[in-house]
């Protein structure tokens, strides 16, 4: 335990972890998944990364990833805003990356909404490079998609 704060487990996420997964996208996300699509993202098949983060015996966080040829591309990351900024959000990248690089792939990517300051930040400081922009990539407002990616072994030992 650091600082007081207990620690923090990654785990493969289940079915049965959709209400929390629901209650943290909604407090994460002006535009969230729906119950349904996020339950399709919570069953591990053979492309599908489901993550949770535990604390306390609480899913305090998730990761929704997809394997896509030598990549693992990040559909969605949330840390329950009440325990923001305590290495969740860190602890289930790097989870993702060590699974990842057990399947042999290479690298991470995913994309941001260009006015997502804190995903922003948080991606810079695990090494993320802009490689790019999708224009206009969010239907709810026309709001830029900026591309990102990592080497996997980079954020595995980061
Ligand atoms: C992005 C997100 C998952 C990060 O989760 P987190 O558990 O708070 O992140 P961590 O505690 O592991 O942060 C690690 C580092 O990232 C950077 N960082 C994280 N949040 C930051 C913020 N709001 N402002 C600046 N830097 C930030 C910091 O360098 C931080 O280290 P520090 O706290 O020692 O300074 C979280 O902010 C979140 O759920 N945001 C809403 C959902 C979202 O935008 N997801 C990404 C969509 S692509």
């Amino acid at each position: 335990m650091l600082n007081g704060t207990p620690p923090v487990s990654v785990r493969m996420a289940v079915p049965e972890d959709l209400a929390r997964v629901i209650t943290i996208e909604y407090r994460s996300f002006g535009d969230p998944w729906s119950a349904e699509a996020l339950l399709g993202e919570l069953t591990a098949d053979g492309m599908r990364l489901p993550l949770v983060a535990e604390r306390d015996g609480q899913v305090v966080g998730f990761l929704m990833g997809w394997f896509v040829a030598d990549q693992l591309h990040v559909l969605n990351i949330a840390a329950d805003p009440r325990c923001r900024r305590q290495g969740i959000g860190t602890a289930l990248l790097r989870e993702a990356a060590r699974r990842g690089l057990a399947q042999g792939l290479v690298e991470v990517t995913l994309e941001v909404r260009r006015t997502n300051t804190a995903g922003r930040a948080f991606y810079h400081r695990h090494g993320f490079r802009e490689t790019g922009v999708r224009k206009r990539y969010y239907a709810d407002n026309g709001e830029d998609a900026i591309i990102l990616d990592c080497d996997l072994s980079r954020l595995a030992e980061d």
